[in-house]
């Protein structure tokens, strides 16, 4: 059996989601100090939300801690879940949920399609092969950072595991939701954790709600659903998104011209699409693209200049519905006042549907469990997924573009 050594006396952090983030193990507490770690406090949270909301500026690493302390509660207030789980599972999975997001890149859906650069296998990499976090697992226990790892590509034998970290019902979501909440001031986010908590059991290999719990669960779909339209999908927000991304489409084109843009070797490596090297990905952080954007503002190429402008100064696209009259209304708009559509024309549309009952995935779905102990998946046992389910799944296509062309 693996022991853990524990902090000489348990670490508290403040946190306003969770009151305290409690840490009584070395190995927990070293990984915190981990520069990789430390790197999450200069990655925001959301991507562009916080040019709608002001506040909404929390970071990846407020973010971890809280996924962190939302596991250690499971595994220590569930019974279940306490019982169900030896000391070296409970370990694995407390640092799958403090380091599932230790690989993301700054402005990462932006980032992400350009550079074809995935979070997770970063994530992956970064547990496995950076010499201080790899080194940090394997001398608490061999083999460690590979099934920590192994949690977060769901290849990790013990499913529970997975399902604590990233289902439907995960610590991951349980802790974005509340906290983007709190930090956007949006309350139609915040549901009952507490509650959740208390109903939640384990039945066989899954993780299952008790059907007195299922208000809570409805509540928390509904949180979901709200946070997803009014904050993640806000148009102001991916109008943001956009533009960072059309940016780093001009550099990249720039590049393949054979051109250089003075102030941007940072993002050599990742405009030539290859996959970086730890080293050359470890100083890809928001405070260097600001910076980099700051220099761009002065750059020879005129488009590069205004968008570098655009982003740093809120200076935002406008957006109307996807329909062939605006596009074409646009279009000539555009070329009037002399704007490329390359990078002056975004169409965009995003769906999201409340609730999917998905079959042959287990891990995919909310299960109730029935008082006389049958296991139903949550539309069978809610009156009000069910009818979620049945409704339409809502989507909303966009075009975006300068404001000043209206
Ligand atoms: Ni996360």
């Amino acid at each position: 059996m693996t022991m853990f050594v524990r902090t000489p006396e348990e670490k508290v952090l403040r946190d306003p989601v969770h009151g305290y983030i409690h840490v009584q193990d070395e190995v927990i507490w070293k990984c915190i100090n981990t520069r990789w770690f430390q790197r999450m406090r200069r990655i925001h949270q959301l991507g562009g939300a916080f040019m709608v909301y002001h506040t909404a500026d929390h970071t990846r690493f407020a973010h971890s801690l809280g996924v962190y302390e939302i596991v250690r509660r499971m595994i220590t207030e569930v019974p279940d879940l306490r019982e169900a789980l030896n000391e070296r599972e409970k370990m694995t999975v407390m640092l799958a949920g403090l380091l599932h997001d230790i690989g993301h890149g700054p402005f990462s859906h932006a980032f992400e399609q350009v550079s074809n650069i995935s979070h997770e296998y970063y994530t992956c990499k970064i547990i496995e092969e950076d010499p201080e976090i790899s080194g940090i697992l394997e001398s608490a226990a061999e083999g460690l950072a590979k099934e920590v790892a192994d949690v977060i590509r769901h290849k990790h034998p013990n499913t529970i595991l997975t399902q604590i970290v990233s289902a439907q019902l995960d610590a991951d979501r349980m802790d974005y939701l509340l906290r983007d909440a709190y930090f956007t001031g949006t309350t139609y986010g915040e549901y009952d954790l507490a509650r959740l908590l208390r109903t939640l059991r384990v039945s066989g290999d899954r993780i299952v709600i008790k059907e007195s719990g299922v208000y809570a669960v409805e509540n928390y779909i509904m949180a979901r659903y709200h946070m997803y339209w009014q904050v993640y999908y806000h148009p102001v927000a991916r109008s943001y998104e956009n533009l960072v991304n059309k940016l780093f489409l001009r550099l990249k084109d720039l590049m393949d011209e054979g051109k250089t843009a003075d102030g941007a070797e940072l993002f050599l490596p990742v405009l030539q699409g290859r996959e970086l090297t730890l080293e050359e990905y470890y100083p890809l952080d928001e405070y260097a693209c600001t910076y980099t954007f700051s220099l761009l503002e002065k750059a020879e190429d005129p488009i590069l200049r205004d968008l570098s402008y655009r982003v740093l100064n809120r200076h935002l696209f406008a957006y109307r519905a996807n329909t062939r009259g605006n596009i074409r209304s646009v279009k000539a708009a555009l070329k009037r006042a002399g704007f490329d559509p390359r990078y002056y024309l975004v169409t965009d549309t995003v769906g999201q549907a409340p609730y999917v009952p998905y079959r042959g995935d287990s891990g995919k779905v909310i299960w109730i469990r029935t008082h006389n102990g049958d296991v139903r998946e949550l539309s069978k046992a809610s009156g009000l997924v069910a009818s979620l389910v049945k409704g339409p799944k809502l989507s909303d296509d966009r075009i975006f573009y300068p404001a000043e062309i209206e």
